[in-house]
């Protein structure tokens, strides 16, 4: 195990179905690694997996060289692993500003006590988390929406609104399911310069699940090809665009 986020044989099972069949990946520090494969593949279910909602049936998960086995999601994230998800999952009835500061809630310095009291030490907080919020705001390109409802943003919005959330909670490393998804042809070329920033500027390790090819081949460092939860593949974007196991999964034959 000498990645970042390292997945040893994993096997999860549900019922008879085996949805992720003997699947090992090392995601490096500081890299952008990919993973993609026909719909049902395996995808969402690995990320499941590795933040903690399912338990591997077979197979070991280490997270900067400690086992994740019977970690909860929640200190998964204090780790320094975060997630977004397939369907975005913004609060849609809250501002932008406050569905970030709900993923500072990992890193938050005070009780409710004093929380209630507005002490000091609260009121400090709070506005070294407002001085946050508006950092994260303006690394997505969000900072004029600061007090828009959620629901109001388009989809673009919401997609990088989902990512300042999973940045709040200081993350080392992100993982993604289908930030392109929906995105338009101008939309696509952001939310690359976005990812790229995160990794270059902030030095990030990223695990990226999506089913848009401009975005997979523009900034992966290293892509893994699954299919029927199995591994098919794994090189370079160039490696993998001409590898004939990858080409037959997603043409069908
Ligand atoms: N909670 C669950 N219970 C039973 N089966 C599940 C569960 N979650 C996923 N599956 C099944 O596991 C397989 C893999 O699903 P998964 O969602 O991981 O695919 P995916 O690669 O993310 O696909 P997509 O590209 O369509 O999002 C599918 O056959 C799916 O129906
Ligand atoms: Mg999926």
């Amino acid at each position: 195990m000498s990645g970042l986020l390292s997945l040893c044989d994993v096997t999860v099972r549900f019922g008879g179905l085996v949805a992720v069949n003997n699947v090992s990946i090392e995601v490096h520090a500081g890299m952008i690694h990919s993973l993609i494969g026909p719909n049902g593949a395996g995808k969402t279910t690995i990320i499941n997996t590795v933040t903690g909602v399912y338990a591997p049936s077979q197979g070991a998960i280490g997270f900067d060289g400690r086992p994740l086995a019977g970690v909860t999601p929640d200190q998964i994230c204090r780790r320094g692993l975060t997630r977004t998800f397939q369907n975005t999952e913004l609060f849609a009835d809250m501002t932008v500003a406050d569905n970030i500061r709900v993923g500072m809630h990992s890193t938050a310095e005070y009780g409710l006590l004093s929380a209630i009291l507005r002490s000091r030490c609260c009121r400090a907080t709070e506005a070294r988390m407002s001085e946050r919020v508006t950092e994260l705001l303006a690394l997505v390109n969000l900072a004029d929406q600061r007090g828009t409802q959620a629901c109001a943003l388009p989809l673009a919005k919401m997609r990088r609104l989902e990512l300042a959330r999973a940045l709040a909670a200081n993350p080392r490393m992100l993982l993604l399911d289908e930030p392109a998804a929906g995105l338009r042809a101008s939309e696509i070329e952001e939310m690359n310069a976005t990812l790229l920033m995160l990794r270059n500027k902030l030095g990030i390790a990223i695990l990226l699940v999506d089913h848009v090819m401009p975005v997979v081949m523009g900034v992966s460092d290293l892509i893994t090809v699954v299919n029927f939860g199995q591994k098919i593949a794994e090189g370079t974007p160039k490696q993998v665009r001409s590898n004939p196991a990858v080409i037959a999964a997603y043409l069908g034959h």
